[in-house]
């Protein structure tokens, strides 16, 4: 064990301290707009208890690879995913689309891509990286992939098809249960990006919201990505991507001759154990029961939040359908960067003309109720309202 100067270390942390007194913080509930989390605390207690696991080493760490496997039969369970599927842990939504398209590719040998407009920007790197090209097809009235658009893109080049179950910008679901049908009946791979909407929808089901089934239920869904470190409500940096076929995965493994295991599938190569045991821990303390709490208490304060902005004169892009919302700005940028000099994090979305607000977790009724007046009085210093 090495020895620790003790000014040394003082010094470096006083320093690191300075730069963290910069940042904004979840808990201070001014951030509003993250998909990020301030963690569940007995997250921040796994985490740092296996800070030096490497599942990139499996046998290494037998242990928590056990707690791996029982992570991924969790979400498996939550996504319907039949006996024939592996989860392969992933650090969150832009590796879970990255790896579903490297399959996508691998298994059909061809690289033409369908996703709605709304689809996230990770796509654009996959794109990039493994030569794939992108057909991005205009959303309905309901910012949603449009059906008869899509159909007439659908030809024998096509690796795969996007579906985004809760959107970035909006939280939008596309007909994901149509959309599954068209691709099982014309053979092509169907990836449900499910990121931020894998641990909403379910629940929304469950108290009775008119959303849409997004998950293996469908014959058609092939792989599905579903963060943790988003409403899992757990430490960045943790997502999972199911995969309908377990034998897939060969298509992505190479053999890996010096560690302890003969092959190692996905991107990564060494990578923390202290995520998943984190993401296990939420999942064990919450539960499914404690997940649909969070849902609808999340469900509550958005609703509370869209009857303050229409209050105050502002109105939304569209009815929300999960925790996220457009208010809509004639000049989104200027909002963001006068809210942000005020201590509060809201997103532009220039394309849509407005600022995104994310109700999170930590976010409550007495935090909007202290937001509310400083947007208005942003708005009209700006000319909003
Ligand atoms: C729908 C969706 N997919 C993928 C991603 C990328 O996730 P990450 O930034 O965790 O890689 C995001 C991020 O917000 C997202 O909203």
């Amino acid at each position: 064990m090495a020895l620790i100067d003790k000014d040394k270390k003082k010094k470096i942390l006083k320093e690191l301290e300075s730069y963290m007194q910069r940042d904004f913080f979840f808990s201070s509930g001014h951030i509003l707009g993250s998909m990020c989390t301030q963690p569940h605390p007995i997250a921040k207690e796994a985490y740092i208890q296996f800070l030096e696991t490497n599942l990139g080493d499996p046998e290494i760490c037998p242990g928590t690879k056990e707690i791996e496997s029982r992570f991924i039969a969790f979400i498996s369970k939550l996504l319907h995913a039949p006996k024939t599927s592996a989860g392969q842990i992933v650090s969150g939504g832009t590796e879970g689309n990255i790896t579903a398209m490297w399959i996508a590719k691998q298994l059909s040998r061809k690289t033409k891509v369908i996703l709605p407009e709304s689809a996230h920007f990770s796509f654009q790197k996959l794109a990039s990286l493994m030569n794939m090209k992108l057909i991005e097809i205009p959303l309905t009235n309901e910012y949603t992939m449009d059906i008869t658009k899509m159909k007439k893109e659908i030809h024998n080049e096509i690796a795969a098809v996007i579906g985004v179950a809760g959107s970035t910008e909006l939280g939008a679901i596309d007909p994901i249960p149509e959309m599954s049908d068209i691709c099982s009946d014309e053979h092509i791979f169907f990836h449900v990006d499910a990121a931020f909407g894998g641990f909403v929808i379910p629940f929304l089901r469950e108290l009775h919201y008119h959303v849409p089934q997004f998950d293996f239920r469908l014959r058609g869904v092939s792989t599905l990505s579903i963060d943790s470190h988003k409403m899992g409500y757990s430490t960045i940096p943790l997502g999972t991507l199911m995969i309908r076929q377990a034998h897939w995965l060969e298509s992505i493994s190479v053999e890996s001759p010096y560690i302890s295991c003969k092959k190692q599938a996905g991107l990564l190569g060494t990578r923390s154990g202290a995520p998943v045991a984190a993401a296990y821990s939420v999942a064990q303390y919450l539960g499914f029961q404690g997940y649909k709490s969070m849902v609808e208490s999340c469900m509550d304060v958005t609703h509370y939040t869209q009857k303050r902005l229409e209050d105050i004169g502002l109105s939304l892009v569209t009815k929300p359908t999960m925790n996220v919302m457009g208010v809509k700005m004639k000049k989104p940028g200027q909002i963001v960067k006068k809210l942000s000099q005020k201590g509060w994090r809201v997103n532009n979305v220039e394309r849509l003309s407005c600022i995104r607000l994310v109700l999170m977790p930590q976010i409550t009724k007495k935090i909007i109720d202290e937001f509310i007046p400083v947007l208005k009085k942003t708005c009209e210093e700006v000319g909003e309202l």
